[in-house]
């Protein structure tokens, strides 16, 4: 069966067509754009890392994308739309990195999800930017000689459900907001210089 298309509706048709694929090529131009600040704030950090380390990341910077590079996953991000890979995920647990923790640009990887670096010998605090991974789900920094107090902001980290900093040298008491992570599971502080109590918030 053949169908007759009116003119008129053809070329609204073909207006659509080319309107959504615009809007397609400009999204996935924004994502391209989105993974290349992520891979250089990745190498800003190696930079900022001992020889030492350099060598553990020689992988890193020897790709244009950052999503085969050692420790490093990515995702199409299907609940964001996205049509181009963004990091999501950094894994570098136990291997002898030293440097500090905020050399590390995380307005860059807010599609972050999972950020393990434990068992380093990272230095330096957490800093308070740490609130804008709003994906995450998990933050392990266990294992490390990470100083400061415990980021206020980390209450607005709701989707977090593991927050593990124990072995460290945090201080500083629990901060009350740490009843705002409504999906948290597990909590270790285990072996810090925290003082205080622990929070009656903690019970939500
Ligand atoms: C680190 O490497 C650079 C060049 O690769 C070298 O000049 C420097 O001496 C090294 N530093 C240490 C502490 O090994
Ligand atoms: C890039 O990294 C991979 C994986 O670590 C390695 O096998 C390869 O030799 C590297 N290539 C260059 C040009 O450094
Ligand atoms: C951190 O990343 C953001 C987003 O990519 C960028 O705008 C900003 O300039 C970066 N900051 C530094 C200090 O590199
Ligand atoms: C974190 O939550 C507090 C309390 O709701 C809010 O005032 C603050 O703006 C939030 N931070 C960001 C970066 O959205
Ligand atoms: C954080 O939790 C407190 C109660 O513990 C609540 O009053 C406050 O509204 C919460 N803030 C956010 C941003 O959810
Ligand atoms: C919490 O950390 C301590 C070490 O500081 C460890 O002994 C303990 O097994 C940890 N607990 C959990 C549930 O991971």
């Amino acid at each position: 069966m053949e169908m007759d298309v009116p003119p008129k509706m053809l070329a609204s048709l073909t207006m659509t067509i080319l309107m959504t694929m615009m809007a397609t090529s400009m999204t996935l131009a924004a994502d391209a754009a989105v993974l290349k600040g992520q891979a250089r704030a990745l190498l800003i950090w190696k930079d900022s890392l001992d020889n030492q380390s350099h060598q553990a990341l020689h992988s890193w910077g020897n790709t244009s994308t950052p999503c085969n590079w050692r420790g490093i996953s990515c995702d199409t991000g299907v609940q964001r739309h996205q049509h181009w890979p963004v990091i999501s995920g950094i894994s570098l647990r136990g291997m002898r990195l030293r440097g500090a923790l905020e050399s590390l640009n995380f307005s860059a990887l807010r599609t972050l999800t999972r950020l393990d670096l434990s068992h380093n010998l990272l230095t330096g605090s957490i800093p308070p930017s740490i609130e804008v991974l709003r994906e995450l789900h998990a933050l392990l920094l266990q294992g490390n000689q990470i100083r400061g107090s415990i980021p206020l902001g980390l209450g607005n980290l709701t989707k977090l459900y593991s927050l593990m900093l124990h072995e460290n040298e945090l201080s500083g008491e629990i901060p009350s907001q740490i009843g705002n992570m409504s999906s948290l599971v597990t909590l270790n502080l285990s072996s810090n210089h925290l003082v205080g109590h622990i929070p009656c918030e903690i019970g939500t």
